[in-house]
């Protein structure tokens, strides 16, 4: 090692250091003060501290500033002394100085050496009035102009105090203590630096929201914080801008990033009022502007007056509408397009009534945020008040930012409703439970929370700005009318249903929201293609939904269906998809589902690179849950449901692999024609059919057990009931599977792909138990109680099966298969296991 070379190196390090010139320094040291004329730079040269003179000011005023350094147009983005202009002067002049007054501060004195302005760092709590030496004033590349102690903490930055210029990095924030916090100002004119009328920042009251005010009147609000990020990102072509609200213990604060490589971007409200969204275009030498706020009449607080909402998702044009249960406080008015009376109720509510569920809406303002409350609990806190007309709740766990604390958010309303806005389906939207007079309570709007996972869908269009983001969905007309519309969510909420239970809760959808969720039924949407339509993934009220278009040709009136729908909703079972809505309009009919990402069972077990994820314990564990759900089906309900269509694409797996079936119910909604004709259509649910179901079309519960007998066959090996065939020469897994039960080879049937984890028990249990399923009699096959019964309690006294009722399919022909397979028996294994 050579020490002198290090030294060497060291020296002429400091040389440069000191040789480089007073201009291009990035800091201020105490005894070194700035003067007009020369600047500090940021070491990437991006920003620049001086003395500034707004253009037309005469004579010259002088500010002390920081703007970008290279760019040709003065663009100043932050301004210490805001309220007290200095005169230039040259001699003596006036200075910036750090540490001057015996403290850690900058100082800024006018040329007689008063102080116009100071940091103040000293009357800031917990920090030393003594000067300490080696304090620096820094310029940072990223704007920020710090005061930083020897040993590098931050005493102060201009970030904390800024102009009308949110730059990269900075916070917009409130502390949840003393709601104090930083705001933007706008200047009070092009060349009038001093603070104007308008502002932008947290609303110190409610925290979670953002406003932007004209003095102390609103002009535009963001919605409630759910939990989100703000909608994602605003892309341009050159820039792209991720905007973040984070929560804290302490405080909420929406800060922004810029890609790498993006040229100078910057938010900052005008003096005009508008909070803009500005990047810089170096082939124009000019600022763009890429964004504007306020953006159209519906970002406008309060435009639709009391008890109005603005709908932004209707079309090019945002319409006045009164929330549901109210009317234009002066139709005349109204009808004028003046909307300051907003809307009053048609009725009182009273304390029983019950709430509907509008999804996809910014809240009002005004609301209370109650603490730590689950969805349930949220929604008892406004049931049990009666002043209270309105809740909406979040989850803020969802927020991929860190959120610690109380990670609820329960809001509720009393009085007057006021700047609600239909967004639809956008990230960051509630689902506003509105209370109406006459809805019954045990109709009350659905309060379950299923998991929000972000959605993987994203919204059709999207508008975003740091806080306000509203779609815009391009469709043409409404479908139907508001009256209609109207009648059907009366219809059902109030209609004479039967018995309630306050844990099942139902929501009826409007049609409009169903389409904006799915993009009016874009391919994009599409999961799949179900027995009776097509199944779309989509949001609705701030949850990813599973939703089902029914195909047009069920024969039921839409009142009729609306309560088979509802009797059917109430059917809920661990093991049973939740039927959570319905909508009904015209001819259309839809089903809304929870949504299951895991897919159904079919695409695991027969797909040979995902079905090794099924081990034995897994597959043993969907049996179980798909027994138990039947079972609940058959007998514990209060209806009897047959399902009719049971099979493995109808078995949907949520994320711990427990096993939900679906599209139970069908038989009550379609007739039974219609539903032969449904199953015979899909490709594999013929193997399904009980024989005297295919043939004759009857159809009891045991016709059940035997497509379950069939599942369980295929869930044991993995293999699907018709794929034998050709293979092996036997007709079907279900021939194929008795032969080896003749022959006591059942052990050698096992999945390769299960055998390492396989209980040959349970195995054999299972087998047995789809053989006595598979019977050709009805009579002789168990029922869901039996079954259940044996997987749980492995009982070794089942009976002996009898011959199933196998039969191959030729073309559209059923043939019964002879019992002549015992030639071709022997020569096939799946797998040996033995010793096991
Ligand atoms: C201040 O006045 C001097 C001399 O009158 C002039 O050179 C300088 O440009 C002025 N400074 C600013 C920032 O206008
Ligand atoms: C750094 O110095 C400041 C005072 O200048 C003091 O308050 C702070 O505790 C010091 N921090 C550390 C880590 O030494
Ligand atoms: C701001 O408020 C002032 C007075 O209150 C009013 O004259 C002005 O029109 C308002 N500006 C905007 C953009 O709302
Ligand atoms: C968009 O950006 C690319 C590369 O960044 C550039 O080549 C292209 O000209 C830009 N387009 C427009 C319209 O500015
Ligand atoms: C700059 O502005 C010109 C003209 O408006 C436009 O064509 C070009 O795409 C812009 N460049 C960037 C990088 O935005
Ligand atoms: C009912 O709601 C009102 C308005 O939000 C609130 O002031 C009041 O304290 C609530 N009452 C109870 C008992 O929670
Ligand atoms: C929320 O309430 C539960 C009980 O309801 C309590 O155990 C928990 O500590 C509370 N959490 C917070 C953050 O207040
Ligand atoms: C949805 O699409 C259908 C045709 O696919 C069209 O007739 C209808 O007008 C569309 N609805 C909306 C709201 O755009
Ligand atoms: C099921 O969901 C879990 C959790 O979302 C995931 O980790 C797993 O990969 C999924 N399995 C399949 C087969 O999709
Ligand atoms: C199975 O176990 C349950 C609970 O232990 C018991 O009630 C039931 O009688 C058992 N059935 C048989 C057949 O052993």
């Amino acid at each position: 090692m050579d020490c002198s070379a290090i030294a060497c190196a060291a020296a002429l390090l400091l040389l440069l250091l000191l040789l480089r010139p007073c201009e291009s320094d990035d800091r201020i040291v105490p005894g070194k003060p700035l003067s007009p004329g020369a600047t500090v730079v940021s070491e990437d040269g991006s920003f620049a501290l001086g003395f500034f003179a707004p253009a037309g000011s005469t004579p010259a005023k002088l500010y002390l500033g920081i703007w970008y350094n290279d760019i040709p147009e003065l663009t100043v983005v932050w301004v210490a002394n805001r309220d007290a202009p200095i005169t230039n002067t040259t001699s003596p002049a006036p200075t910036l100085s750090l540490a001057a007054a015996g403290t850690s501060d900058l100082v800024l004195s006018d040329a007689d050496g008063r102080a116009v302005w100071t940091t103040n760092v000293a009357g800031a709590p917990g920090t030393p009035a003594a000067p300490a030496t080696g304090v620096a004033a820094v310029l940072l590349n990223n704007g920020d102009l710090v005061i930083r102690s020897p040993n590098g903490t931050t005493l102060w930055q201009s970030f904390e105090h800024p102009a009308d210029t949110l730059l990269p990095g900075m916070k917009i924030r409130v502390r949840y203590r003393t709601r104090a916090g930083e705001r933007l100002v706008s200047w009070k004119g092009p060349g009038d630096p001093s603070p104007g009328s308008f502002s932008f920042g947290a609303d110190p009251d409610r925290v979670i929201q953002l406003f932007l005010w004209n003095w102390t009147r609103p002009v535009m609000r963001s919605a409630p914080w759910t939990g989100y990020m703000v909608a994602g990102q605003y892309q341009a072509n050159t820039s792209l801008v991720y905007v973040v609200f984070v929560s804290t213990e302490e405080e909420m604060y929406l800060t922004y990033s810029l890609s790498d490589g993006a040229p100078h971007t910057r938010y900052v409200l005008t003096y005009s009022g508008e909070y803009q969204l500005q990047s810089w275009n170096g082939s124009e030498a000019a600022w763009s502007v890429l964004g504007e706020w306020p953006a159209g009449s519906c970002s406008r607080y309060g435009h639709c007056g009391a008890n109005g909402y603005c709908d932004g998702t209707g079309g090019a044009v945002p319409a006045c509408k009164c929330l549901d249960g109210f009317e234009p406080a002066s139709a005349e008015e109204w009808s004028g397009g003046s909307f300051s009376r907003g809307c009053r109720r048609k009725e009182a509510p009273r304390c029983g009534d019950g709430f509907l569920a509008l999804p996809g809406m910014k809240s009002p303002d005004g609301f209370r945020r109650v603490g730590n409350r689950t969805l349930e609990e949220c929604a008892a806190e406004c049931r049990r008040n009666c002043s209270c007309v309105a809740y909406a709740y979040a989850d803020l766990r969802l927020s991929s930012s860190a959120s610690t604390g109380d990670v609820t958010r329960c809001l509720v309303w009393a009085g007057e409703l006021i700047d609600t806005v239909k967004m639809g389906d956008v990230t960051g939207s509630d689902t506003l439970y509105l209370r109406i007079a006459g809805l019954r309570a045990g109709e009350r709007a659905k309060t379950n929370v299923l998991k929000i996972a972000l959605p993987a869908v994203l919204t059709c269009s999207l508008l975003l700005l740091a806080g306000i983001s509203l779609a815009r969905f391009k469709f043409k007309g409404k479908i139907g009318n508001g009256k209609r519309r109207k009648k059907l969510i009366w219809g059902v909420m109030g209609s004479e249903l039967g018995e309630t239970n306050p844990g099942q809760e139902f929501v009826l959808f409007r049609f409009d929201d169903v389409v904006a969720a799915t993009c009016n039924f874009s391919e994009a949407y599409k999961i799949g293609q179900g027995g009776f339509g097509k199944v779309y993934m989509g949001m609705l009220g701030g949850q990813e939904v599973a939703i089902k278009r029914l195909s047009k040709n069920s024969e039921q009136g839409n009142e009729e269906f609306r309560n088979e729908v509802i009797l059917i909703a109430k059917l809920q079972h661990r093991n049973l998809v939740r039927l959570l809505g319905c909508s009904v309009e015209g001819d259309e009919k839809i089903l809304i589902y929870e949504y299951l990402p895991n897919k159904s069972l079919d695409a695991i077990l027969f797909d040979n690179s995902r079905k090794m994820m099924l081990d034995w314990p897994a597959r043993f564990n969907i049996i179980k849950g798909v027994a138990r759900g039947l079972l609940y089906l058959h007998h514990d309900s209060r209806l009897t449901i047959i399902h009719r269509d049971l099979k493995a694409a109808n078995v949907l797996l949520d994320a711990e692999m427990r096993p939900k079936i679906a599209d139970f119910g069908m038989a009550r909604i379609f007739s039974d024609c219609q539903i032969k004709a449904n199953t015979q259509r899909v490709v594999g649910t013929y193997g399904y059919m009980a024989p005297e179901y295919a043939m004759e079309g009857v159809f009891s519960i045991k016709s059940d057990v035997y497509s379950f007998g069939v599942l369980l066959l295929e869930i044991i090996f993995g293999t699907r009931r018709s794929s034998m065939g050709g293979i092996i020469g036997f007709p079907n897994l279900i021939a194929y599977v008795w032969s080896m039960w003749m022959e006591g080879n059942t052990k050698d049937l096992v999945d390769s792909s299960i055998m390492d984890s396989c209980l040959l028990d349970e195995v054999l249990l299972c087998s047995h138990i789809a053989l006595l399923c598979v019977q050709e009699y009805p009579e002789d096959r168990p029922v869901m109680s039996y079954i259940v019964n044996a997987l749980d309690n492995g009982s070794t006294t089942l009976p002996s099966p009898n011959r199933p009722a196998y039969f191959a399919q030729r073309g559209n022909e059923i043939e019964q298969v002879r019992n002549d397979i015992q030639n071709s028996v022997g020569t096939f294994t799946l797998t040996n296991i033995e010793g096991r």
